[in-house]
């Protein structure tokens, strides 16, 4: 099922074209910036944990065979390391559209490695949205990825994609790690 997010994004947080805002990344958005930004660091924030639990009609899978990507899941305390981008309001519109299956703009504070803080944006898919999969046995939802092919390409590229960019910034993500094996299992 599909949630077109895209309208109430703006009306909860509008942003002027001119103004310009951090955006955290913690899925494609690490790997694939293919948007203009004005500065790019690593950051962390806090109480969130990445999971593959939203399914993805749109971009990675389709109706029929629906993929899986990251979301958020709320757990107290835990760091989740990630991209920031400082981008503007007029880059940040088209973004609402792609990212429209049900992601929600919610605000965050970004911690930078210069102890630095700063307040941001990150889409997050809650299980409230109609695409919301859930957990699943990680050989489950591996199976599901290696399946799945959509618009953007295959299911199995994003998690790839995402392992390996988060091996290359040394972060340790035991559900990614975990799920990448799995799939490489597969063939
Ligand atoms: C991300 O990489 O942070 C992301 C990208 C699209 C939708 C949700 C999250």
């Amino acid at each position: 099922m599909m949630q077109d997010t895209s309208a109430l994004n703006q009306q909860r947080h509008p942003i002027a074209d001119d103004e310009s805002v951090w955006l955290f990344g913690y899925g494609s958005l690490i790997w694939k910036a293919d948007f203009p930004y004005l500065e790019r660091r690593r950051a962390t924030i806090y109480g969130w944990e990445r999971r593959f639990w939203q399914g993805s009609h749109d971009h990675r899978g389709t109706l029929e065979s629906p993929g899986r990507v990251a979301t958020l899941i709320a757990s107290p305390g835990t760091p989740c390391h990630g991209m920031a981008y400082r981008i503007s309001g007029e880059t940040l519109k088209p973004l609402d559209i792609r990212e429209k299956n049900g992601y929600l703009r919610e605000t965050v504070s970004l911690h930078f490695s210069d102890n630095s803080t700063a307040s941001g944006l990150v889409y997050m898919a809650t299980q409230d949205n109609p695409a919301f999969l859930g957990e699943s046995p990680l050989a489950a939802i591996a199976e599901q990825i290696d399946r799945a092919h959509g618009p953007s390409g295959p299911n199995r590229d994003y998690l790839l994609n995402l392992a390996q960019a988060l091996r290359e910034m040394a972060v340790e993500d035991d559900h990614i790690m975990a799920l990448e094996r799995h799939l490489l299992a597969l063939r």
